[in-house]
């Protein structure tokens, strides 16, 4: 039994408690870690009263940002009137977020089946595009990531992320932007795939941005032959990129789309969102308990509606472009800065491991470890991707102020310094 001696636990506290009741896959940022207590709109506080501002949003979560009043007012009040039933009675919030977000999405896709988990969300448009083409193989992109369940798992293409020890045999992997690996196997097995699975960005493969013409590609395949297209929207979606979703800088839409993460503001909640000619597959019996709860429905229309009101797009559009741009001027001063990418609030600068020449890295694993180590130290919360963990990561909340992002940037443009 650990007691604490102040008012909180304290990392120390939490990682012992962690270490000895935890299952170890679990794992946390930082050598010296805080223990975070409070956040407030773009900013998190620790347990000794330090701001940080939050460039990582719990990965891409709290886009409307923490501690949102309007939402958590939503939230409350459901929670004080209904908190739950299970989707076999009749509650208003469910109902009221599909038609919404039916609004919000492109296109044709506006039937929504919820979930509470981004896994739950991508596992079940699988199994709709399994029910609508009732074929086996699934297409998935090589540094992807779609979550932990079975499927899910086994479509992620990113190595430290597949822990199940037997694979799933009908998934076939082609790179982002591999058109011509595409068409060969759809040429060879087209006639047996249900699907292709893509994030629209690679978010945990390190903001990965799809060259132009690489959607159109798999839409014009999946087309051919009868196949479905399964956008991953779970980190790009909600505004995270400057439009609603990432597809919509594409010129082509998908056939299905997952959301989860900032769609309830920190409320657990997620969806596939279709058409109703792909929905009426979906006949028999299926439910989740928790999926589309009144207080989670109720969280995330507040989300929706704060998204519209404030105009989260268009900043992420605007801050986003403004911030690539400073951190391109980095890039020209920094040799050890590869390359600065990504859309509207989501930006990766990916590192040059070897360029680095002032620093012993000995107790770090790496300079990306160094690098938001520092961050952290300065008050800034950033984020790591990339297959080889080499990228520093910004997903702000979309509430943040440019000044707040200038001096994320200026430093940023400090601790590379040092390196
Ligand atoms: C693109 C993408 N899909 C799916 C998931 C899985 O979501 P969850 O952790 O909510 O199950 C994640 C999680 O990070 C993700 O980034």
């Amino acid at each position: 039994m650990i007691t604490t001696t102040g008012e909180h636990l304290g990392p120390r506290g939490i990682v012992a408690l962690k270490g000895e009741y935890m299952i170890p896959c679990v794992y946390h940022f930082y050598r010296d870690p805080p223990q975070i207590v409070r956040g407030q709109g773009a900013h998190l506080f620790d347990h000794q009263g330090r701001r940080y501002l939050d460039c990582y949003s719990g990965v891409t979560v709290m886009n409307a940002g923490h501690c949102n009043a309007k939402i958590n007012a939503a939230a409350i009040e459901q929670i004080n009137t209904l908190q739950h039933t299970c989707t076999i009675y009749l509650t208003e919030p469910i109902v009221r977020l599909a038609e919404r977000l039916a609004a919000a999405m492109p296109g044709g896709l506006r039937r929504s089946f919820f979930a509470c988990t981004g896994s739950e969300a991508t596992e079940g448009a699988l199994l709709l595009a399994r029910l609508h083409t009732r074929r086996p193989l699934v297409v998935a992109l090589r540094d992807g990531l779609h979550g932990r369940t079975r499927w899910a798992m086994n479509a992620t293409g990113i190595e430290m992320w597949r822990t199940d020890p037997l694979p799933d045999p009908d998934i076939r992997f082609v790179a982002m932007g591999d058109v011509g690996g595409l068409r060969e196997l759809f040429a060879a097995e087209g006639e047996r795939i249900a699907a292709v699975i893509a994030e629209p960005i690679h978010g945990n493969g390190g903001v990965v941005v799809p060259p132009p013409g690489f959607f159109a590609a798999v839409r014009a395949e999946c087309d051919a032959a009868g196949a479905l297209w399964i956008a991953d929207e779970v980190q790009t979606g909600m505004n995270r990129t400057g439009k609603f979703l990432a597809v919509e800088h594409e010129g082509v839409l998908p056939d299905i789309v997952c959301l989860a993460k900032a769609l309830g503001n920190g409320f657990p909640i997620s969806a596939f969102v279709t058409s109703d000619a792909i929905a009426a597959g979906y006949t028999r019996p299926g439910a989740s308990t928790l999926g589309g709860n009144p207080v989670s429905a109720a969280a995330a229309l507040a989300t929706l509606e704060y998204h519209e009101r404030n105009g989260l797009g268009a900043r992420a559009a605007e801050f986003g472009g403004t911030l690539r741009d400073r951190l391109g001027e980095l890039q020209a001063r920094h040799e050890i800065i590869r390359d600065v990418r990504g859309r509207g609030l989501m930006i990766g600068v990916e590192l040059n491991p070897e360029k680095v020449e002032k620093v012993d890295l000995v107790h770090f694993s790496s300079a990306a470890d160094f690098v938001l180590e520092r961050m952290k130290d300065a008050g800034f919360l950033i984020g790591k991707t990339g297959v080889g963990r080499n990228v520093l990561t910004f997903m702000p909340p979309l509430v943040v102020e440019w000044s707040e992002l200038a001096d994320a940037a200026d430093a940023l443009d400090r601790v590379l310094s040092e390196l």
